[in-house]
């Protein structure tokens, strides 16, 4: 094989912070499900919808399906949309991640800006947000954004740049190239994440890394808050049982680190983070990373549901609508307090 070997790493798992059990805020007085509203600065407008296009050309780079934009570009592999709605969804949750994540944008010892100014890769970028935010914070180096959709981002530092491709087809890039490949919350949307991992390893030059931000779809509780039989349970079952059925399921976050080091990678470690459903903590900051959770899922879970659940369950758009009216309002109950694991 290969005698390079890039380092890697999943994100490191830190089994005293990460398994610290969230204490639950009594909220003496209010209802379980007021959420006294969300503390959250309207995001920037994006001056026009996304595409520098012609409208003719915007026809043949999108499809519109139940009221939501969809990737043209091999088209049905991606179900979740690529419209304004979740450009700025993906933003706010790049604001939970980096607060999750104590401000950091990656956890890699990347050595990119000191005299080594190897570039930097950014598999689907989405709305761009943490491609531009790491050329802003290298400035000597070179990020590369690729995406199935192509959306014009809020800001584009001169160092970064974005293309429209799909990963998991052969790079063209040179061999040892990237200081870093970054793959934030593909998870549900590969078919084949060994091949992916080869390519990665492949283009990063020795010495190099990798890093994975993923989540698992499901959802954890310490204190028997969410019964087994939770409507929240029954989404999860039917979003991995429509994921799983597309050939692109959503990956348990623990298997990632056999899969890389399958793929040769050395070094590989873990990180654990906590992400409140709602703001059921006591903790200052996880309340905080609560409340913006809660708009999260409020303004995501249309579509991460609606195409999965029409195209693949042969659900009818008004039904998805009615049942994720409930999930959303159980997602709020600050009864139940569950978290994500990042
Ligand atoms: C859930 S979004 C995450 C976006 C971004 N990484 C972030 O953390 O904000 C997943 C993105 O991956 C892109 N994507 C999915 N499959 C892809 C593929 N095969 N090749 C390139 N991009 C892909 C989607 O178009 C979408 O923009």
């Amino acid at each position: 094989m290969s005698n390079i070997t890039p380092e890697s790493l999943v994100s490191y798992w830190d089994y005293e912070d990460g398994n610290d059990i969230i204490t639950a805020d009594s909220f003496d007085s209010d209802s379980a499900y007021e959420d006294g509203g969300y503390l959250i600065k309207p995001l920037p407008d994006r001056p026009v919808e996304d595409l520098t296009l012609l409208s003719h050309e915007r026809e043949n780079v999108c499809k519109y399906e139940n009221g939501r934009r969809y990737h043209r570009y091999h088209e049905g592999q991606y179900a979740f949309p690529n419209d304004n709605q979740e450009l700025e969804r993906m933003e706010l949750h790049h604001h939970i991640s980096t607060l999750a994540f104590g401000g950091k944008l990656h956890f890699s010892p990347i050595t990119t800006g000191e005299g080594d100014h190897s570039p930097i890769l950014d598999l689907g970028f989405g709305s761009g947000i943490w491609a531009a935010s790491m050329a802003e914070t290298y400035p000597h180096s070179q990020v590369i954004g690729v995406d199935l959709s192509w959306t014009e981002p809020l800001w584009c530092p001169p160092n970064c740049r974005f293309e429209v491709d799909d990963c998991e087809h052969d790079w063209l890039y040179k061999k040892d190239y990237f200081e870093l490949v970054h793959i934030r919350y593909l998870s549900g949307s590969i078919r084949d994440w060994d091949r992916l991992f080869q390519q990665a390893y492949r283009h990063t030059r020795p010495g190099g890394w990798i890093e994975l931000q993923e989540s698992d779809i499901e959802l954890y509780c310490d204190d028997n808050t969410l019964p087994p039989d939770s409507i929240l349970l029954e989404w999860f079952v039917l979003m991995n049982k429509a994921a799983t059925a597309s050939e692109r399921p959503f990956i348990k976050t623990q298997l990632f680190k056999s899969w890389l080091e399958r793929a040769c990678y050395v070094d590989v470690k873990d990180k654990l983070f906590k992400v409140p459903i709602n703001q059921w903590p006591k903790d200052k900051k996880m309340k905080e990373i609560g409340r913006y959770e809660t708009l999260n899922v409020a303004e995501g879970l249309e579509g991460w549901s609606m195409a999965l659940f029409t195209r693949v369950l042969g659900w009818e758009k008004d039904d998805v609508l009615v049942y994720l009216e409930k999930i959303k309002k159980e997602f709020r109950n600050r009864k139940v307090h569950a978290y994500w694991s990042l």
